[in-house]
């Protein structure tokens, strides 16, 4: 999608480097970031220099990549498999992503290494693409019979950042949105501020922008009262790992705006690629929701006149407070899962239809 009317990609490999755009800059400065080694690659995932599930995915396909290009011992590379997949505990594609690029790397151990996990992670990468756009293009059906009901603009809600900085191009909530306004159907969008790092504000409000969707940023708590005026006509988010059973883990507050919506009757759709799908966790107790630091909660950044960055306390500095990054809304509030293969319901068996 484009930057200053550019094209990019969130993440890729030039001159024995991978490049991505460091998010934690975002909207204030656009900054292409080189990581060079494999810790560079957990750091960047840790620090949420990248973020959203399918990314976190693809930067860990190419950190084991860039591990091959530092030593292609492969107790060098086990080791760093594992740095990787504990980087953040709840999206599940890291440790898809991981397990995959280790099952190809398996018992090769030559000078064709690099080129072989290189390839791989471009594999990965391509792939996420090409399903974001198909994700895209089954969404777009549900907007399009929404507008060709309502004849006015179609107003979405989104929760998080699950557009395409949180995947390698397109996004998941917000391909079928991109794949409307290129259809002329006419989209305005909802975009949860989502404390406390604020993605919907940082990344959503500002990939929309530039692709000239219009938008309003709100208050996370803002969501129910625009639903119960009947200015929601849909919702979709993203997802971080959904069960088999249809259970969804996302971005903490998703929960919260599914029962609305389900009190509303409005649509709450997800979207995701299949490598968001968990088959082996039945229950979401058993999901590793991440605690972050508590600073991200009691601190804000933003830019003060000379434009430079800065991060004050806003909470009295005696305060205790709990950081949880994700919370799961159970299948029963879901309308359905929109995927690359289609769009299913959020339950065991539609899910079954489509993937296996
Ligand atoms: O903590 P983040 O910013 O990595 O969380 C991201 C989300 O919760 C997204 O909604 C999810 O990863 C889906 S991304 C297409």
């Amino acid at each position: 999608m484009r930057i200053d009317g550019k094209e990019y990609r969130t993440i890729w490999y030039e001159n024995n480097v991978v490049k991505i755009i460091n998010q934690t800059k975002l909207p204030h400065k656009f900054t292409i970031k080189e990581l060079k080694t494999v810790k560079d690659a957990v750091h960047a995932i840790k620090t949420m220099e990248v973020r959203g599930a399918p990314l976190i995915g693809g930067t860990a396909a190419y950190g084991i990549a860039l591990a091959t290009q530092e030593n292609h011992n492969p107790e060098f590379v086990k080791k760093s498999a594992e740095e990787l997949t504990q980087a953040r505990p709840t999206a599940i594609n890291l440790k898809w992503a991981v397990d995959r690029m280790m099952k190809k790397l398996s018992g090769i151990n030559s000078d064709q290494i690099l080129d072989i996990a290189l390839k791989e992670a471009k594999e990965i990468c391509d792939e996420d693409v090409q399903y974001c756009e198909n994700i895209g293009i089954n969404g777009l059906k549900i907007i399009e019979k929404i507008y060709n009901k309502k004849k006015s603009t179609v107003n979405i809600l989104t929760h998080c950042n699950a557009g395409w900085l949180a995947t390698i191009n397109w996004g998941t909530a917000t391909s079928p949105i991109y794949h409307a306004h290129k259809k002329g159907i006419p989209v305005h969008v909802w975009v949860d501020e989502t404390r406390p790092r604020n993605q919907g504000a940082n990344l959503t409000s500002y990939e929309l922008n530039e692709e000239e969707i219009p938008n309003t940023i709100i208050a996370d708590n803002t969501g129910g009262i625009l639903m119960q005026r009947g200015e929601v006509d849909m919702c979709i988010v993203g997802t971080d790992r959904t069960l088999s059973n249809g259970d969804v883990c996302n971005k903490i507050g998703t929960y919260l705006k599914a029962l609305a919506a389900y009190d509303n009757n409005i649509p709450f759709y997800v979207a995701l690629p299949s490598s968001t799908i968990d088959w082996e966790i039945k229950d979401a107790k058993n999901i590793p929701i991440e605690e972050r630091n508590s600073e991200e909660l009691s601190h804000v950044e933003g830019i003060d006149e000379n434009k430079e960055i800065k991060k004050v306390l806003i909470y009295p500095n005696k305060s205790k407070s709990l950081n949880l990054a994700f919370d799961v809304t159970p299948a029963k509030y879901v309308t359905g899962l929109i995927t690359e293969k289609g769009i299913s319901e959020a339950s065991f068996s539609g899910l079954q239809k489509l993937f296996k």
